[in-house]
């Protein structure tokens, strides 16, 4: 994968995760295959499959096997994609529309599509977890350690949590950047840092690839921020312009749009120079970040 242009690396990732879904999620022929259906309504298909990419492309710079690394980013995708599910809810974004198709809830009613997103959570553990992941369970033990904390109150969640709460608190740029790293970095982190644990590189070596998913992940969200401002709906495949119509503080509103731009210009800058004790082998994961920063969806 990594002597691919990163627009080849894109279309390839979304090819395998779409055939790793399909293959993970059979619908079974009893009442809970409408369940089934959501849940393939939401994964397969669509998406930039940012994370997945990650994983694949940080598990090459150590010759990791392919389905290990499939496995895993499929387990990533999948909480990331519990994770819009729940965000799309009423009783969160209400939305209506992801990666240009109806959101679950508006396609399978908002009953199935909290189960769907409960049960890609829960699938996403247990694929981790499988012994076809890794033969050694302690690898498998530390993938999962790592995607919960990535999950939960510490990350995600937790970052959901102070999202919801920053329409009500004027928040100053110390605590966007706090939620941020939590909503959106915690998972973009954590598909680096998978791909380094499939790798057995030892916690002390994985200092670089640490700091350049810390920037990317904050660089990749305020990209969100300028998207959600100044992008063209029908290609992000989302509702735009939600964000200043809530109120909420985002570093775009902290720093305008000049700022913002310079900022997460040095922040993928920044990203990429954390990646100095790699030669051509982590060509990938500098593309990727030159993506983040010129995506328009
Ligand atoms: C959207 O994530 C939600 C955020 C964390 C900002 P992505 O922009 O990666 O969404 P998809 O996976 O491409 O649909
Ligand atoms: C949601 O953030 C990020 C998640 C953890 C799901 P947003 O609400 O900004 O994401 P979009 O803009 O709907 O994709
Ligand atoms: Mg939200
Ligand atoms: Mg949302
Ligand atoms: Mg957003």
């Amino acid at each position: 994968m990594a002597a691919q242009s990163l627009k080849e690396a894109l279309a390839e990732t979304g090819e395998v995760i779409d055939r790793s879904f399909a293959a993970l999620l059979t619908v079974p022929d009893d009442p809970r295959a409408p369940l089934y259906e959501a849940m393939r309504h939401a994964a397969i298909g669509g998406g930039k499959r940012l994370r997945p990419l990650l994983v694949l492309a940080t598990a090459d710079l150590f010759n990791v096997d392919r389905q290990a690394a499939v496995r895993v980013a499929s387990a990533i995708e999948a909480i990331h994609v519990y994770s819009l599910i729940h965000d799309d809810l009423p009783a969160m974004d209400d939305d209506d529309v992801r990666r240009g198709k109806p959101t679950v809830h508006r396609a399978y009613g908002e009953a199935t599509a909290i189960l769907a997103g409960d049960c890609l959570h829960a699938f996403a553990f247990e694929w981790l977890a499988h012994p076809d992941t890794h033969p050694d369970p302690f690898v498998r033990a530390e993938l999962v350690l790592d995607l919960a904390r990535a999950a939960g109150p510490s990350g995600m969640a937790g970052g959901q949590a102070m999202d919801l709460a920053a329409e009500e608190s004027g928040f100053d740029l110390a605590m966007v950047t706090r939620l941020q790293q939590m909503k959106t970095g915690a998972l973009i982190s954590a598909s680096v840092e998978a791909g380094a644990i499939l790798g057995r590189v030892p916690p002390e070596g994985r200092l670089g690839l640490r700091g350049y998913a810390h920037d990317l992940g904050l660089a990749f969200q305020i990209v969100d921020d300028l998207l959600d401002a100044e992008g063209d709906e029908a290609t992000v495949g989302k509702k735009l312009r939600k964000d200043g119509a809530a109120g909420k503080e985002t570093f775009l509103s902290l720093l305008g749009p000049d700022r913002a731009r310079a900022q997460s210009a040095m922040l993928v800058d920044q990203a990429v120079r954390h990646l100095h004790a790699y030669g051509s082998e982590a060509d990938l994961l500098r593309g990727i970040a030159r993506f983040v920063l010129e995506r328009d969806r």
